[in-house]
């Protein structure tokens, strides 16, 4: 059979700023589904980019004095290059200013307007210029203002050209009545099936005072919103990703978007419609996470409290901010970050529970049996304790439930932890009274520490082909406790996770 195709993107990020660690978030998050499913042996396509087009990046680049391009160039290259230092595996990075996104996006735009899914009227109402989005009257906050960046709403009158968005309630129910994993977690389905069936209103294609924005390719007077240019961007991209190839029949639809959210309409709403307008299929299925929050306020460079992933990777290395974000905060919720919150996981989880597990366990085939895996049978409580725990950890991850899943590790890195003070291989050691039981216990410590590994190499991907190295285990794939028969030579390794500077 050929290998399953799983397709999965994050949101293209505004060039308006620099990165902070809310964006850092979602890749990392869609970067451990990805490395999940290449585990699985599936044929994985991962993108992320950014969108350049806009008013928010318009403002930002006349408040420098630079033009909208300078600003998007030098902000999407510190989004490149954030991917590599937080371990993220991209296979592609879109940037809408690249002439054959705009190329794709003038050519399906005018399908949906063939189609005849496209008017002309005049749009009143309220615009937030930092999310470029319309807002409906359900979303306006107290005294006119944005909820999300807690700034008075502009009050907009203009003649723009409409998608008819209304024209799809019925389309868009029946696709959530078909397909009740659209979007995951529930409650955030029901959020989009609810503004759903509250009624839909058609929206705003085109700002005739944009000027950092595609020209629509029927009228040249107005510059596209940039919210479809943006949309647009998971399926121009299988177009060119590789030189001469098309990738879409392969991956298209999306298997799943990830994101946050501030979002969630866009996507859960506009989307499924346009693809249906452009003749696309949907995406199969979106997951949509909470904030990282510092205090009680959303992180964000608006309100000025953001940490700087590329600070916090220089102190605590890429694999603890996977690990610490994905543990602290239960995916899907908001959940506050805090140096001092990161500091006590990196300690007591990291350095102590796995890192001391790893250690002691390779120290102790190196003493007792001179690095050489014994090869003995599985021992039976043990067993019972990793029985089932594969196949939970796919159904978890299979509903993007990030934070479950490395749970789910981690309580066997705990009952590993155990083993080692239950069966006191040191006392056994002593005087080799039973060196068939050191040999069971040491070759029990090293699958269980290969095992749950090997489910760590989404979460942790350097320091886990460290230990799988020195472990000299060649193979990606998830795997039982026991099915490998020991026998093979390991090495110390050095802390995996050495004390921090204060
Ligand atoms: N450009 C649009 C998205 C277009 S997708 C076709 C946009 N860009 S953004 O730069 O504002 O990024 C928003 C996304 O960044 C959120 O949906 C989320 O994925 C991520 N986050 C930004 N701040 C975040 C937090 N504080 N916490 C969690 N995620 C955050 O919207």
């Amino acid at each position: 059979m050929p290998p399953n195709s799983w397709y999965v993107t994050t949101p293209i990020y505004y060039v308006n700023a620099e990165p902070h660690l809310g964006h850092a978030y979602s890749t990392m998050a869609a970067d451990v589904l990805a490395r999940h499913h290449r585990q699985r042996g599936d044929d994985v396509f991962f993108l992320t980019g950014t969108d350049e087009h806009g008013e928010p990046i318009e403002v930002a680049a006349a408040r420098e004095g630079i033009t909208p391009q300078a600003l998007a160039d030098r902000n999407a290259a510190k989004f490149e290059a954030l991917g590599p230092t937080i371990g993220v595996s991209n296979d592609f990075f879109i940037r809408t200013s690249d002439p054959r996104h705009e190329a794709m996006v003038a050519e399906i735009m005018q399908r949906v307007y063939d189609n005849g899914w496209v008017s002309k009227g005049k749009y009143e109402g309220w615009y937030c210029p930092r999310c470029a989005d319309f807002k409906t009257e359900r979303e306006v906050g107290p005294g006119n203002t944005c909820p999300i960046h807690e700034i008075v709403l502009d009050w907009v009158e203009e003649e723009n050209w409409f998608f008819q968005l209304s024209k799809f309630q019925g389309r868009l129910e029946a696709l959530y009545e078909e397909r009740p994993d659209l979007v995951v977690p529930d409650f955030r389905r029901n959020e989009a099936v609810s503004f759903i069936k509250g009624g839909l209103e058609d929206v705003s294609l085109s700002r005739p005072t944009l000027k950092w924005g595609l020209p629509l390719p029927w009228d040249h007077t107005q510059r596209m919103y940039v919210w479809f240019d943006a949309l647009l961007n998971y399926v121009t991209a299988l177009t060119f990703a590789r030189e001469g190839e098309d990738l879409s029949a392969r991956y298209w639809p999306a298997d799943l978007h990830v994101m946050a959210k501030d979002i969630l309409k866009f996507h859960a709403v506009i989307w499924p419609a346009l693809c249906m307008a452009a003749g696309l299929e949907p995406p199969r299925r979106m997951v949509i996470h909470g904030f990282l929050l510092m205090g009680e306020k959303k992180m964000s460079k608006s309100l000025g409290n953001v940490l700087d992933p590329f600070e916090v990777i220089e102190r605590f290395g890429a694999d603890a901010l996977r690990f610490y974000l994905f543990r602290e905060v239960s995916f899907g919720q908001d959940g506050s970050i805090s140096t001092a919150g990161f500091e006590a996981r990196y300690e007591n989880e990291l350095a102590n529970d796995y890192g001391n597990l790893a250690s002691r366990v390779l120290a102790m085939v190196d003493r007792y049996r001179s690095g050489t895996v014994p090869e003995a049978a599985v021992d039976a409580t043990l067993a019972e304790d990793f029985e089932g725990t594969l196949e939970r950890f796919r159904e978890l991850l299979d509903r993007a439930e990030l934070t479950q899943a490395l749970e789910l590790v981690w309580a066997l890195v705990r009952r590993l932890n155990r083993f080692v003070e239950e069966t006191q291989p040191w006392v056994l050691a002593r005087d080799e009274a039973d060196p068939e039981r050191l040999d069971e216990v040491l070759y029990n410590l090293v699958e269980g520490l290969r095992v749950t590994t090997l489910m760590l190499v989404p979460y942790l991907p350097a320091t886990a082909e460290r230990l799988l190295s020195v472990l000299a285990e060649e193979d990606r794939a998830l795997a039982e406790l026991g099915s490998r028969p020991g026998g093979q030579s390991v090495e110390r390794v050095p802390p995996l996770f050495p004390k921090i500077e204060a």
